[in-house]
């Protein structure tokens, strides 16, 4: 290349050079936003979903008697794990339930308790039993948020549930504090609720109407 050629190839650059390098900040810029935005985006939706699923989780009572995944029901379990419990003494404890046996036992003993004979696990092939050691004062509520988590979790991954009750005189039975002893849990746990889960069957509930006056307002 001839120098001339090369002295006008120069002076362009010269002058075109700040507009790229402002280009260039400018592109960076609005990469960064668009980050910003998506991120954003993603956490809107995370939380959408949250709302979404506590708004429109049910109690279910139709299932099938498919098992589903233990990978499902395990992480249901942990959901259950995390939930707050007063002064983090972490109260309660699961009884996670596959085994038929023990499952229809356990429907057998909740039956009992109201003098019936029928399934008042509405045929769920899982039950989650969360009782709560007695001795730290919070254990019914540590115990009933516990049930909370695990009915909304269970909704999360597409899986019907619902809280069943006389879990305290299902355990204050001595089948109950054999079953107990039998797994080797010690110390002074009282039922709190029995959360059933499955896949559902037939239609998923609705809604029912909200009562008149459940929020007073202090603004
Ligand atoms: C403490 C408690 C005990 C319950 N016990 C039973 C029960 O024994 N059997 C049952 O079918 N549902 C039981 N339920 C479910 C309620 O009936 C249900 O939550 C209520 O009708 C509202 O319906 P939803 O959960 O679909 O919003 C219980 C719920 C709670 C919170």
């Amino acid at each position: 290349m001839s120098k001339s050629k090369s002295k006008i190839i120069n002076k362009k650059m010269k002058k075109i050079a700040p507009i790229i390098l402002c280009a260039a900040v400018m592109l960076c810029c609005s990469c960064q936003q668009k980050s910003a935005e998506t991120t954003e985006l993603v956490n809107d939706n995370a939380k959408n979903t949250t709302m979404e699923d506590l708004l429109t989780r049910r109690s279910v009572r139709s299932y099938t008697d498919e098992i589903p995944p233990m990978e499902v029901i395990e992480e249901i379990c942990k959901a259950g794990t995390y939930a707050p419990t007063g002064m983090n003494r972490q109260s309660p404890i699961i009884i996670a339930v596959t085994n038929k046996e023990m499952r229809d036992r356990l429907s057998k003993m909740n039956a009992a308790v109201m003098g019936a004979d029928n399934d008042p696990f509405y045929g769920a092939p899982v039950v989650l039993v969360v009782l709560a050691d007695k001795n730290v004062h919070t254990y019914v509520e540590d115990g009933s948020l516990v049930m909370g988590n695990l009915m909304n979790a269970a909704h999360a991954k597409g899986l019907g549930s619902c809280w069943i009750h006389r879990a305290k005189e299902m355990f204050e039975t001595e089948e109950g504090k054999q079953i107990l002893k039998d797994l080797g849990i010690e110390g002074d746990y009282v039922g709190v609720g029995n959360c059933i889960l499955g896949y559902t069957a037939g239609d998923y509930p609705e809604a029912k109407p909200r009562k008149e006056n459940w929020v007073y307002w202090v603004k």
